[in-house]
């Protein structure tokens, strides 16, 4: 044997293997060779199927966790001349971020950062639920910003499914950085950064990106992931998710881009979905479908999620992100009747009874009385005409939920150095079984009236309730 066509040879006998584990020399694998096969175009028409439902990874069932090992077994075992490979997904990222600088711009610099990724994860999820032949497959999320509860915890590390098992694992890949034990930074990804996050960028041009700006996330959390999954710099060309070009060869790339994808429904949720400008919708770029067929997407397609693409969000593990609308309510001694949510997409579906053992909450946050003032307030559900003549006895009854508080001041009416001094308090109702399923069958929406009362017999407040000197965000709802 000529020992010089040896290492073509074993190249040529191994590649298929080699590369489906993503465990080749890196020299094997052809960085910046990444133009996309051609084929016939045809424009995306929308997913007729049913609506696909993505999970947290770290609330999989050990049957989802199979499926998703199955699925991205079967997508590296693909043959090399089919164009859905796991290489040639890899390639498709590769070339929107750097395959072609002067035609194609870097999707990762400006306002397609969101949209071509939420694009390029729905191929990816279809075809890997045409490998597996369900098509109610759909790609898990790693919500490295969920903090940690005692039922789910390990957030901020590797999910375990992705590690160990070596080339057994098909969501394993050697060329990380990190093992099991190491941990994020929480300032970087967690949950008051990513909090902050959106409350800083509460513009559409902040928080998407403009045609020839940043996106908030893309240089923010998402990319601290990135570096932390793969440093380039100490690991020397096996860096996989360290570097654009190779980072969707990383099975957990999928699980990253789907909290980042969610994190654009989070903005949703607390400002509303925004008018997107014709220029964002009209961004189109190229994939290739779960039947193999060279697609148009655009960024239309993104923006209308859950018509166009058929997908939406289940809520992390432990306590829901929750509203937190900014805006203050101002109590009168007239009752007042405010619209309360769970922060949730707006097709998400508030199923209760999918989270026994938890309580439906309804929050009054920065309830804010002078030191000096007390407060009794009846706080009431879906009862927009309670008033203060009627008492909280008279109407609490089957169906009705009220509540009363009583806030007692913290200093004396009379007291001289009162100015400037408040109490605050973030106040948690938590509600009975029966009202819960009323949320629930309002799909987490209330109103909430709360009535301002005398403090009559009750007690000694003054002041109640000509005053009604409170103030409280508008209050939300969590299942925790
Ligand atoms: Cu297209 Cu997270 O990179």
């Amino acid at each position: 044997m000529n020992v010089r066509l040896l290492p073509g040879a074993l190249a040529f006998l191994f590649t298929a293997t080699l590369f489906g584990q993503g465990c080749p020399p890196p020299t094997n694998i052809p960085v910046g060779s990444c133009a996309p096969q051609s084929g016939t175009v045809s424009n995306f028409s929308g997913d007729t199927g049913t609506m696909r439902v993505r999970k947290s990874i770290f609330k999989l069932s050990a049957a989802e966790i199979a499926e998703l090992k199955l699925a991205f077994q079967k997508l590296r075992a693909l043959p090399a001349t089919d164009p859905r490979t796991w290489m040639a997904q890899a390639k498709v990222h590769c070339w929107y971020c750097s395959g072609d600088g002067t035609t194609v711009p870097d999707v990762h610099s400006n306002w397609a950062f969101l949209p071509w990724h939420r694009d390029f994860l729905y191929n990816l999820e279809k075809t890997l639920g045409t490998l597996v032949g369900n098509p109610n497959f759909a790609l898990p999320y790693w919500d490295w910003n969920t903090p940690d509860t005692s039922a789910c915890t390990g957030h901020l590390k590797v999910p375990p499914p992705y590690l160990g098992g070596g080339t057994a694992n098909s969501l394993f890949d050697c060329y990380r950085k990190i093992s099991s034990t190491t941990t994020m930074d929480v300032n970087r990804v967690g949950a008051a950064r990513i909090n902050t996050l959106l409350t800083n960028n509460n513009t559409f041009d902040l928080f998407f990106g403009t045609a020839t700006t940043s996106s908030a996330m893309s240089p923010g959390p998402h990319g601290y992931v990135h570096l932390w999954v793969g440093n380039p710099s100490t690991l020397s060309g096996t860096q996989d998710m360290g570097i654009l070009d190779t980072a969707a060869r990383d099975p957990l790339f999928w699980a990253h881009h789907a909290n980042i994808d969610r994190i654009w429904e989070m903005w949703i949720a607390k400002y509303g979905t925004p008018t997107y400008p014709s220029g964002f919708r009209s961004q189109n770029w190229l994939f290739w479908n779960q039947n193999k067929v060279r697609t148009r997407m655009t960024g239309g397609d993104a923006a209308d999620r859950a018509t166009r693409l058929k997908y939406r969000y289940d809520p992390p593990c432990g306590t829901l992100t929750v509203n937190q609308l900014p805006d203050f309510v101002q109590l009168t001694p007239t009752p007042l009747t405010v619209h309360a949510q769970a922060a949730i997409a707006p097709d998400h579906e508030f199923n209760i009874k999918g989270v026994t053992g938890r309580n439906v909450v309804l929050h009054l946050e920065d309830v804010t009385v002078p030191a000096n003032e007390g407060a009794i307030l009846r706080v009431y559900i879906n009862k927009p005409s309670a008033t203060a003549a009627e008492s909280a006895d008279d109407i609490a009854g089957v169906g009705n939920f009220v509540e009363e508080l009583f806030i007692v001041p913290s200093r004396s009416p009379d007291s001289e150095n009162h100015e400037g001094h408040e109490h605050k308090m973030h106040i948690k109702i938590a509600l009975p079984p029966e009202i819960a399923a009323e949320v629930e069958r309002a799909k987490g929406e209330v109103d909430v009236t709360i009535v301002p009362v005398a403090a009559g017999d009750e007690g000694v407040l003054m002041g109640v309730p000509t005053t009604a000197n409170v103030r409280l965000k508008k209050p939300y709802i969590s299942v925790e």
